[in-house]
């Protein structure tokens, strides 16, 4: 039976986010350039988008460039970038097809004035599509994206809209980029590497993690649902006993 089939579908994680890693070293590994791994990581994408998209995955979150990746070299980020715009620009019917809602987070002004432009035309495009909410974390940093929502809240008080007194974990939440998007159950990162990396420290406060060897351009959607099976089996028991939550 494949992984597929034996996945409950009424306790399906309805928020899974995805650390993409180990392109770099994939490339390496045949003899080409890191950037050949960027490439065919894309493919990876396509693929673990449609299997979350058919099994009825809800939110997908990709960290695709995180704030401290603009310290690669210039030839690298330039290329990733070069990359961004033209998959969107590949992907956009097939997002169309799938009924695929294309979202970012992270420090969007950032982003070479096309790649924003290109983004934010693709985000507009799928607005209106119901099925998966594909966001892509791009320029990406929790502790930033934390400290702009403390500043947002602060703003806020001084402004007499907010009392200091109303806020909470869930007003909180409400101005992180992710507001409004339920925290992810299910945390995976491939390659290997066992660290965060500064991704979503406030959302996966009690996601399950999962950590993979496989590099991401090896990565296809059976390997998403052996993961989500892994989910499956774990007891979550926020705190209680398992008598409790049994
Ligand atoms: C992940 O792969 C993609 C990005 C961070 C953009 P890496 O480029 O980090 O690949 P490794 O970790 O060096 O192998
Ligand atoms: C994390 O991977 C960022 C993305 C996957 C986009 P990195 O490869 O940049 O992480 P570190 O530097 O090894 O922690
Ligand atoms: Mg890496």
């Amino acid at each position: 039976m494949s992984y597929k089939d034996q996945i409950d579908l009424q306790r399906l994680p309805r928020h899974v986010a995805v650390i993409m890693d180990g392109n770099g070293r994939w490339a390496k590994g045949k003899g080409k350039l890191r950037v050949f791994g960027h490439h065919n990581g894309v493919l990876s994408v396509r693929d673990v988008v449609e299997g979350a998209g058919i099994l009825g995955i809800e939110y997908l979150t990709l960290y695709t460039f995180s704030a401290e990746n603009w310290s690669r070299p210039t030839f690298e980020v330039n290329a990733i970038m070069e990359l961004l715009i033209s998959t969107i620009n590949k992907e956009i019917n097939k997002l169309m097809e799938n009924n695929v809602r294309l979202n970012a987070i992270g420090d969007l002004e950032q982003l070479p004035a096309k790649c924003h432009r290109e983004l934010k035309n693709a985000i507009d495009r799928t607005s209106g599509n119901t099925g998966l909410v594909l966001t892509l974390a791009l320029s990406y940093s929790s502790r930033r994206e934390i400290v702009n929502a403390a500043k947002a809240l602060a703003l806020k008080v001084r402004s007499g809209e907010l009392k200091p007194e109303d806020i909470d974990e869930n007003t909180f939440e409400d101005n992180l980029y992710t507001g409004g998007m339920p925290n992810p159950e299910l945390l995976i990162r491939t390659s290997g590497e066992y660290r965060i990396s500064n991704y979503l420290l406030w959302q996966i406060a009690y996601a399950e993690l999962y950590f993979t060897t496989k590099l991401w351009p090896d990565f296809r959607r059976e390997d998403l649902y052996e993961a989500i099976l892994d989910y499956q089996k774990r007891e979550r028991r926020f705190g209680m006993t398992s008598e409790q939550v049994n």
